[in-house]
């Protein structure tokens, strides 16, 4: 028996030891500093309303290497040796005083509020119990471990910005936050447009786009969406690209409607739209930068629409914990096709089957 698995005994278990992946610096880029640790420290004991959890899959996100590669404010915020990672699928193997609603060998996914030293790439870690929800019945667990950060930041670039019967258009639709964004503005009873390149048009179709924008096919985008002369109510933003997007979108977009920025490839994307004043030819229209938060009821709330069918996981790649690096630079390629997971521990007494289902 692999020492690190928990005995029988699960209400006295407490882990020393794990199998991790970690990191200590990140010079030349997160995976290049990945090195695998059969048997580091585990996590301490559950206080409070914390959980230890056993993960049984990961799922990656831009910001698992964005934010070590920060330097000094990740080594400070968390401290090193740390390993990588927010989404999760596991087993509860021990609960704090405050957690013991939780069973102990309960099925859980969820996200840290913000990236944490014991990450999702270790056999263990530890979270409050107001940022998971208990696995919904026959939904896999690749499927569970892809819902967090993705589904979490899609509803909330969303929720409160579009309603019934609206236009919203998305950039950046085929990747991981994107795929969850076209599915819960469909479900919101919304029209959805997309910006993909060719190779991901009929993806975005499939997840339910009502039309997309071939972003390799146009040079100028702007002009495209100009010409096209359709007024959008909401645009949500995953890019950061092209750079004129959010200075000319008064072309396309509602004069009380929202431009919601989730990501771009540099911070100065974020603080040149929202700083750059509209009489000196910044943006016309309201200007929002998302910051996703670990909302239970919204976590609880997309786990039902998987388990329902309403929404969908388009995994791009699922790789076994030793591949690891391999899954940071697919994520790094920038051109994953919806979620990438890493399988981190055998699903004990799980059946096998349900791993990759969705695929
Ligand atoms: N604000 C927040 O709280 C928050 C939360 C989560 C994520 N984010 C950020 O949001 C961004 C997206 O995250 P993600 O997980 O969706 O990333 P991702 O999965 O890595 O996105 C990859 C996708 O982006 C598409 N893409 C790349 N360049 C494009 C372009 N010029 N135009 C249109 N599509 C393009 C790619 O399609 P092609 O290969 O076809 O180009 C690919 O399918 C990242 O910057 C991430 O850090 C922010």
């Amino acid at each position: 028996m692999n020492p690190t698995m928990p005995p029988m005994d699960m209400a006295s278990f407490q882990p020393e030891a794990m199998q991790a992946w970690l990191y200590s610096g990140t010079s030349g880029g997160l995976e290049k500093n990945l090195r695998f640790e059969p048997a580091t420290r585990a996590p301490p004991a559950p206080q409070g309303n914390e959980v230890l959890v056993r993960v049984i899959s990961a799922a990656l996100n831009p910001v698992d290497y964005k934010f070590p590669e920060m330097g000094l404010p990740a080594r400070m915020l968390i401290g090193m040796p740390a390993s990588p990672g927010m989404d999760f699928c596991g087993r509860v193997v021990a609960t704090g005083p405050l957690a013991k609603h939780l069973k102990e060998d309960q099925l859980i996914y969820g996200c840290p509020a913000r990236p944490v030293q014991f990450g999702s790439l270790g056999e263990y870690l530890s979270i409050t119990a107001d940022k998971i929800a208990v696995l919904p019945n026959g939904v896999p667990i690749d499927n569970a471990a892809s819902l967090p950060v993705a589904g979490l930041t899609a509803y909330q670039s969303l929720e409160g910005y579009v309603k019934a019967g609206e236009k919203v258009l998305i950039n950046g639709a085929s990747g991981g936050c994107g795929i969850f964004a076209i599915q819960i503005a469909k479900q919101m009873g919304c029209h959805v447009t997309t910006i993909s390149s060719t190779r991901n048009i009929e993806l975005c179709l499939r997840m339910g786009a009502d039309e997309v924008i071939d972003y390799t096919a146009h040079k100028d985008l702007v002009a495209k969406l100009q010409e096209r002369n359709v007024v959008f109510d909401c645009v949500v933003d995953h890019i950061g690209l092209p750079s004129t997007l959010y200075y000319q979108c008064h072309h396309f977009l509602k004069e009380d409607g929202t431009f919601v920025q989730v990501g771009a490839s540099s911070i100065m994307t974020f603080l040149g739209r929202l700083g750059w004043p509209s009489f000196l030819g910044g943006g016309q229209r309201k200007y929002v930068a998302v910051m996703v938060k670990t909302d239970q009821k919204q976590l609880v709330q997309l786990g039902e629409w998987l388990a329902e069918g309403k929404i969908k996981i388009q995994l791009d790649s699922v790789y076994e914990l030793h591949d690891a690096e391999k899954a940071f630079q697919k994520l790094r390629s920038g051109r994953a096709r919806g979620k990438i997971v890493v399988h981190v521990s055998d699903p004990h007494n799980q059946n096998m089957e349900s791993f990759g289902i969705g695929l």
